[in-house]
């Protein structure tokens, strides 16, 4: 990334505007890479002045973090690490949401093990834990923060409201929710209250899962354990109504002199200092375009279009099906419109 584009904050860090999330190098779409290939990607990331690194103790279970490991290591005390507590597999073997402080602090030492690092510089709870009061939990962290095994605390799909409480207990650095042009729940409040507070938005799957790239037109391809197969905008109907909004998308881009990818993180960019996007992928050349999105400006006519084009009034299809919606506690328009 060029040095001249202007960084974001995360609490007291600094870094690049786009961040690098690593969920998809050990599961989520499909088949991931071989874990050189995934290494070798992290390493060129690197060398694109990526500074910002989002793991999961849920991404492979373990696995991901396992990955970044041997990578970040040369490079520690340069980027910012983040990852994630409050989900993850339990003793029968079965994904498990659960925020209740002896298990968040078990999680925080089982990831400070497998990154091979003293702290984790960002410690998100991955979901608040409805059975928790969420005081109770982020009390749980502000404990790890004092212990200094990590550097400032976030929260994960969480509304205003959550927000609210938590950062009365304790400050927090960032909210990482879905956003992007196709999930606009964050405009409903929270986005407004990160700024209000001061806390990073960090906005998780900017390209729509793939959607808002272009590139993924068929979705019966997908590989059966492939999460987008769960999601009802992936279905084919809904899907093939989607995909109609792209021929305008494309024209935009074009008209802008950049591919739909970085049409979709230049418009993500607009939305407030405090927004930082986080992508993910598993190619080398992927990687580079959209990191190349530093060099896109959009005009505020382009914004506009971008804007009426697509919206929760022009997609087609739920975010998530009932049980996985009940699992996150972020705002719905559906609930705003009742
Ligand atoms: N907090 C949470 O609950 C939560 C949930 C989901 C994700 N996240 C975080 O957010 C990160 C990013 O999410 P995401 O992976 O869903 O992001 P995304 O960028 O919206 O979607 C990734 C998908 O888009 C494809 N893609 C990316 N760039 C492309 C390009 N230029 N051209 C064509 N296809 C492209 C990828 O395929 P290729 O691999 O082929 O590039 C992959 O299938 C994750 O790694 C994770 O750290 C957090």
């Amino acid at each position: 990334m060029d040095d001249d584009i202007k960084r974001r904050r995360i609490g007291e860090f600094s870094v690049a505007p786009i961040g690098l999330g690593c969920m998809s190098l050990s599961y989520a779409y499909g088949t991931p890479p071989d874990p050189e290939a995934a290494q070798a990607l992290l390493g060129r990331a690197l060398d694109l002045g990526v500074d910002h690194f989002d793991t999961a103790a849920l991404y492979g279970y373990g696995a991901n973090e396992e990955l970044l490991a041997p990578v970040i290591k040369p490079h520690r005390k340069k980027i910012v690490l983040a990852s994630k507590c409050g989900i993850f597999r339990n003793a029968d073997g079965v994904r498990e949401i659960n925020g209740r402080p002896a298990v968040l602090k078990k999680t925080c030492e089982d990831s400070l093990r497998r990154l091979g690092t003293e702290v984790i510089d960002l410690y998100y709870l991955h979901r608040w834990d409805k059975q928790v009061p969420i005081e109770e939990s982020v009390g749980a962290l502000a404990d790890l923060l004092k212990q200094g095994k990590i550097r400032s605390i976030g929260l994960s799909e969480v509304s205003a409201d959550t927000l609210r409480k938590a950062y009365a207990e304790h400050p927090i650095a960032a909210v990482q929710s879905e956003y992007s042009l196709w999930t606009r729940n964050p405009e409903i409040r929270v986005l407004a209250e990160c700024r209000k507070l001061g806390v990073a938005f960090v906005a998780f799957s900017p390209l729509a899962r793939g959607f808002l790239t272009g590139k993924l037109r068929d979705v019966t391809t997908l590989a059966a354990k492939d999460i987008r197969r769960q999601m009802p905008r992936f279905e084919p109907d809904n899907y093939a109504a989607n995909l109609a909004l792209l021929d305008e998308f494309s024209e935009i881009a074009a008209t802008a002199g950049c591919s739909m990818a970085q049409l979709a993180l230049a418009w993500l960019l607009t939305r407030g200092d405090h927004v930082l996007p986080l992508i993910g992928t598993t190619r080398m050349d992927h990687l580079e375009e959209n990191l190349g999105t530093a060099q896109v400006a959009l005009s505020t006519q382009t914004l506009s279009r971008l804007d009426a084009l697509i919206n929760q009034r022009t997609v087609h299809g739920a975010r998530y099906v009932a049980s996985t919606q009940a699992e996150v506690d972020t705002e719905t328009f559906e609930e705003v419109r009742t």
